[in-house]
């Protein structure tokens, strides 16, 4: 099985710095300090409410990374004009709510699907991957390569919810979905990434999928490295990872 590469989120150490005001601690050193443990992507999230990471960052991370930005943003005319000018390796288009506390559920492409269409074309043109956040439901999936993306990010977040819960049957009925549209999304040419709520506890089966060539972690790798240091969290996740793969 290929290896599966893992993408750092550091969206959080934003929110932390911002909890005060003022530059500490700065995303960015977490960014590089990830690229140096031997994250594969970063991956940040430029709400438009501006909440965690602010323009600033995305501006220093495309000088300073030397790994791929997955640059995520709403499908917004100011989002799209920002990733223009930047032209990242990866775009990821979300849905955004200002009243979520994070990204509660996938893009509804299916609805959207001619908008969504012209929208990621220049971005296309522009040479960044597209990749668009969705549930593991076939009409989505089925949209997104319709509309041109190259990539898709199953949201693993009611997965993971249900495992927190203790609520072990639905978690498993989450990921038999995730299983099968895996494997559909893969037999339609898209990429398959997942991510959102990812733990020590609930990767390792979505590690399995053999069609997920990403992850994308932040909330929990951020969490976990006040106790034990990003490089080390980042070290047991990857190991985590390496050993449902094998
Ligand atoms: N992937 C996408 C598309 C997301 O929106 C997020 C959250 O910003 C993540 C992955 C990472 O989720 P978490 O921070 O819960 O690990």
């Amino acid at each position: 099985m290929s290896k599966l590469r893992l993408g750092v989120n550091i969206d959080h150490v934003a929110t932390v710095r911002n909890a005060r005001g003022g530059n500490t601690p700065d995303p960015v050193r977490a960014a590089m300090l990830a690229e140096q443990a031997g994250a594969d992507g970063i991956t940040a999230h430029l709400r438009e409410d501006r909440r965690h990471i602010a323009d600033a960052d995305i501006d220093a991370l495309m000088d300073a990374l030397k790994v791929p930005l997955n640059f995520e943003m709403a499908a917004t005319p100011e989002m799209q004009a920002i990733a223009l000018r930047h032209k990242p390796h990866a775009v990821c288009i979300v849905p955004e709510k200002r009243e979520e506390r994070t990204t509660e559920g996938g893009l509804e492409v299916a609805r959207e699907e001619n908008a969504l269409a012209h929208y990621i074309a220049p971005l296309r043109e522009a040479g960044c991957r597209v990749s668009i956040f969705i549930a593991a439901d076939q009409r989505q999936i089925e949209a997104a390569a319709r509309i041109g993306a190259q990539v898709i990010e199953l949201h693993t977040g009611a997965y993971c919810d249900a495992h927190s819960d203790g609520d072990f049957a639905a978690r498993d009925v989450e990921l038999e979905r995730m299983r099968e549209m895996s494997t559909y999304a893969h037999s339609l040419g898209l990429e398959v990434h997942a991510g959102h709520g990812l733990t020590y506890d609930t990767v390792k089966p979505v590690a399995a999928f053999p069609e997920v060539m990403e992850l994308n972690i932040g909330h929990f790798l951020i969490g976990e490295a006040i106790f034990r240091g990003l490089p080390d969290a980042m070290a047991e996740m990857r190991r985590l990872m390496d050993e449902a793969r094998s």
